[in-house]
């Protein structure tokens, strides 16, 4: 058996520039940190599973499974500004508190998340020179280890810098050489301002949305008023977000313009622990439904001092983690499932003003009256939210589908799950003659009639059959159908199987019912 060689993230952004998935931002005028561009392969895959989760999360919620009340999940979606009226960000925290308090460095220039920074110090000389800093599992972590142990041998402690305070006189950087070079912590707002207008004065600040959360929020209440949904339900959108994001890092892991699918799911407080469970297990269940398996894919409950602040009086928040080659062995954020209690609706309910007429007045519930019918009952729902970041899938696919093969004349091939396969299938003539072009002509045009809505149906003519094949491995495609002479003799094609490398062949006029099958439609 051929040895499997580790995943290199080197290697996986290569193959992402070499066959269009995806590309540095704006990189003829040499690029703009922290922004991507997605190429023909890669916007493609970003449809899919974009679409995946619409088709899951909207038109069939949970694959039409139950709620914990025993009833159809219900969803519905809106498409909401990204620039909305700022007081939506006073009343959300984000224009008060969407601070990550940072810690320069003077001497090397270098960022550090304040929250991020562990110090090594002599056991009860916290106030005494020196203090190692360092980030965890850099590679500065070593250095500052064996430095410590060189001067404290066992008698040292571990804890996080801020607990020092503000004063970093002792404390030797990460990356420094010399002692007190970092500064104190500084906060620094993360939303994108914009100016509305063209006198682009004070009054006309806006922001970038940092979430597409709030505009669901915000809608709560026309929803109510228009449809005919009532409480527990979901309200679903897609859509980009923006967050300044003082260190953008690992490729689109954290960018600064990224793309979220979230969900706000309103239901009464009572429900509210069933609620989150249900969700936290289908959000990790789907996750895995598209290929993301086994070891790769983690549920981590967050510990209470994680906790945002509306998540405190909560039933929690977990993640869906994925391990990705520069997390690995430990794992990056996908999806967060948490309960936000009431703690938005409050929010805009005082801060725009319409105080109890945003809340829900639910006629199922309240006391029973004379009549028998329930009284109703007004009150703020709960929220259970599960948001999850697409430009994160899409990596987590990426680095899942990246399969090292040495035996193929790529080197490599993408794995991709059918669902999530940006090109589904390719048609290829074996030679640029003998009517095989033509044939493969139709045979194109079939299949993008009946699975053009799904992906790309690839056709090429160039250069050898093996050089196509490659193409095709690395592009991900799950089937190439050949032309051959054969073809021509009894109307039947090869079809080359990605994963496995075998060939069958297939009746021409048959070869629509394979792919669906194969493809699950
Ligand atoms: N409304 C809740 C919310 O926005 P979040 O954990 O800040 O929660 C949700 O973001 C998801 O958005 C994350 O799980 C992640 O997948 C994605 N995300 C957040 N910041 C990101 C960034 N800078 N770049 C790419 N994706 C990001």
């Amino acid at each position: 058996m051929t040895a499997v060689a580790p995943k290199s993230m080197d290697e996986i952004m290569a193959l992402c520039k070499r066959r269009g998935f995806v590309y540095p931002a704006s990189e003829i005028y040499g690029g703009i940190n922290g922004f991507w561009d997605y190429g023909p392969l890669g916007a493609q895959l970003k449809k899919n599973l974009r679409d995946a989760w619409w088709q899951d999360v909207v038109m069939n919620p949970c694959w039409g499974r139950s709620g914990p009340d025993g009833n159809p999940v219900e969803i519905v979606p809106v498409d909401t500004c990204i620039i909305q009226n700022p007081r939506v960000w006073e009343a959300s925290g984000h224009v008060g508190g969407f601070n990550d308090p940072m810690i320069d460095c003077r001497e090397t220039k270098a960022r550090y998340r304040a929250d991020h920074v562990r110090a090594i110090a002599g056991t009860g000389k916290r106030d005494q020179a020196p203090v190692f800093a360092f980030i965890k599992d850099s590679p500065a972590e070593a250095k500052q280890r064996k430095a410590a142990d060189k001067k404290f041998g066992d008698e040292q402690e571990e804890f996080d810098l801020i607990e020092l305070g503000t004063d970093f006189s002792r404390v030797l950087g990460p990356d420094a050489k010399e002692l007190g070079t970092l500064t104190p912590p500084r906060a620094f707002n993360l939303m994108f301002k914009t100016y509305i207008g063209a006198t682009a004065g004070e009054d006309d600040i806006a922001y970038l949305r940092p979430e597409t959360a709030q505009g669901m929020f915000v809608q709560f209440k026309n929803v109510i008023d228009t449809t005919r949904v009532g409480v527990p339900f979901g309200i679903a959108q897609t859509g980009k977000a923006f967050r300044n994001e003082v260190t953008p890092r690992n490729f689109t892991f954290r960018s600064r313009e990224f793309e979220q699918m979230e969900i706000e799911f309103f239901c009464h407080p009572d429900q509210a622990n069933d609620w989150y469970a249900f969700w936290r297990d289908w959000r990790m269940e789907w996750w895995k439904s598209l290929g993301l398996a086994g070891e790769n894919l983690i549920l981590r409950e967050h510990d209470r001092d994680e906790l945002a602040h509306y998540a405190k009086d909560g039933a929690g928040t977990s993640d869906v983690e994925y391990r990705f080659p520069f997390t690995a062995p430990g794992y990056g954020e996908l999806e967060g499932i948490a309960h936000r209690t009431d703690f938005d609706l409050r929010q805009h309910a005082e801060h725009s003003g319409l105080g109890d007429r945003l809340k829900y007045f639910d006629s199922t519930r309240g006391e029973t009256a004379p009549n028998g019918q329930p009284k109703g009952e007004k009150y703020f729902p709960h929220v259970i939210e599960p948001s999850a970041g697409l430009d994160r899938g899409v990596l987590a696919a990426l680095c899942e589908a990246f399969t090292p093969d040495p035996e193929r004349p790529s080197g490599v091939f993408m794995k991709f799950h059918p669902r999530l396969s940006p090109i589904k299938a390719a048609v290829f003539p074996l030679v640029k003659k003998d009517g095989m072009p033509e044939k493969a002509h139709a045979l194109t045009t079939a299949l993008r009639k009946k699975f053009g809505h799904l992906g790309v149906i690839e056709t090429d003519e160039k250069q050898s059959i093996g050089k196509r094949y490659a193409r095709m491995d690395e592009a991900g495609c799950p089937f190439c159908f050949t032309i051959d002479s054969d073809t021509l003799a009894d109307d039947t094609v090869t079809v080359r199987h990605r994963d496995t490398l075998a060939q069958e062949r297939v009746a021409m006029d048959a070869v629509p019912a394979f792919l669906g099958e194969k493809l699950g439609v």
